[in-house]
């Protein structure tokens, strides 16, 4: 049994400027369902990040409607929604977001500090898995200027699931990261979506990155110009396992 986990309606979204309006979404509806992996494609200027800001309850739309899990997020007052997403939601964004001088075990506890419920022991332990889940179980000490930037985007990774959340969404993830580091980050991905069965919704404006997810929608100006299952999921670990060896990393 298929549950379903978003559901937007008619989504419109309209910035301001001044006598100028943009509308960045111009109706926009789809749902996905629990475990599903969804790219969101679109050239520069799209709308993906409007979209999936409002996705990730960081922003609200002007119009239309929105459920979280069955839950009609224009009810809830500003606690409740932050309490909501606190809870369902992992954002993982393209330039890390990390806090410099802090190591990456506190890094990924960060989340974890507004929930008043659970202990400083707790809440280390909850860390270390995390941080075991993204592979980087020996790197806890390290700050993110020690690390790659690959590994850098695994500490946020690991910050985004150490909520135990039910939704990944990224926006560009793999944007400031090599090929290799990407497909390592779409490895990581496609298994916590397989083994964990997290939903995830993923923008890029790579083709090749959408090959690995079961759906793609294209949005085009501010509209779904196509929403289209993945008949043929490459799968990002064989990818790496076929690449030439190189010496250069
Ligand atoms: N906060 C904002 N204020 C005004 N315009 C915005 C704002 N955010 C996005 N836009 C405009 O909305 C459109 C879609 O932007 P965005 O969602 O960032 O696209 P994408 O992520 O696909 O590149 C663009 O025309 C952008 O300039
Ligand atoms: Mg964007």
């Amino acid at each position: 049994m298929s549950k379903r986990i978003l559901e937007i309606r008619e989504l419109k979204r309209e910035f301001v400027m001044g006598v100028e309006t943009v509308r960045a979404l111009k109706g926009i509806s789809f749902t996905v369902e629990a475990g599903e992996f969804v790219t969101i494609m679109g050239s520069s200027g799209s709308g993906k990040t409007t979209l999936l800001n409002i996705l990730g309850c960081l922003d609200k739309p002007s119009i239309g409607d929105y459920l979280l899990d069955g839950v009609d997020i224009k009810k809830l007052s500003r606690d409740e929604l932050a309490q909501l997403r606190n809870h369902k939601i992992g954002f993982v964004f393209q330039a890390y977001n990390l806090l410099p001088r802090t190591t990456a075990l506190e890094n990924v506890e960060l989340p974890l500090l507004y929930n008043k419920e659970i202990s400083s022991e707790e809440r280390k332990k909850r860390a270390i898995n995390a941080l075991e889940a993204v592979k980087l179980a020996d790197r806890h000490d390290h700050t993110p200027s020690q690390l790659s930037g690959g590994q850098q985007q695994r500490v946020a990774i690991a910050r985004a699931l150490v909520n135990e959340p039910v939704m990944i969404l990224a926006d560009e993830a793999t944007g400031n990261l090599d090929s290799r580091t990407s497909y390592e980050i779409m490895a990581l991905m496609q298994e916590l979506n397989r083994t964990q069965g997290k939903t995830i919704v993923f923008v890029t404006h790579e083709p090749d990155i959408a090959s690995f997810s079961s759906r793609t929608i294209l949005l085009r100006d501010g509209i779904i110009q196509k929403d289209t299952p993945n008949e043929n999921i490459r799968s990002a670990r064989e990818v790496l396992d076929n690449l030439p060896v190189t010496d250069d990393y």
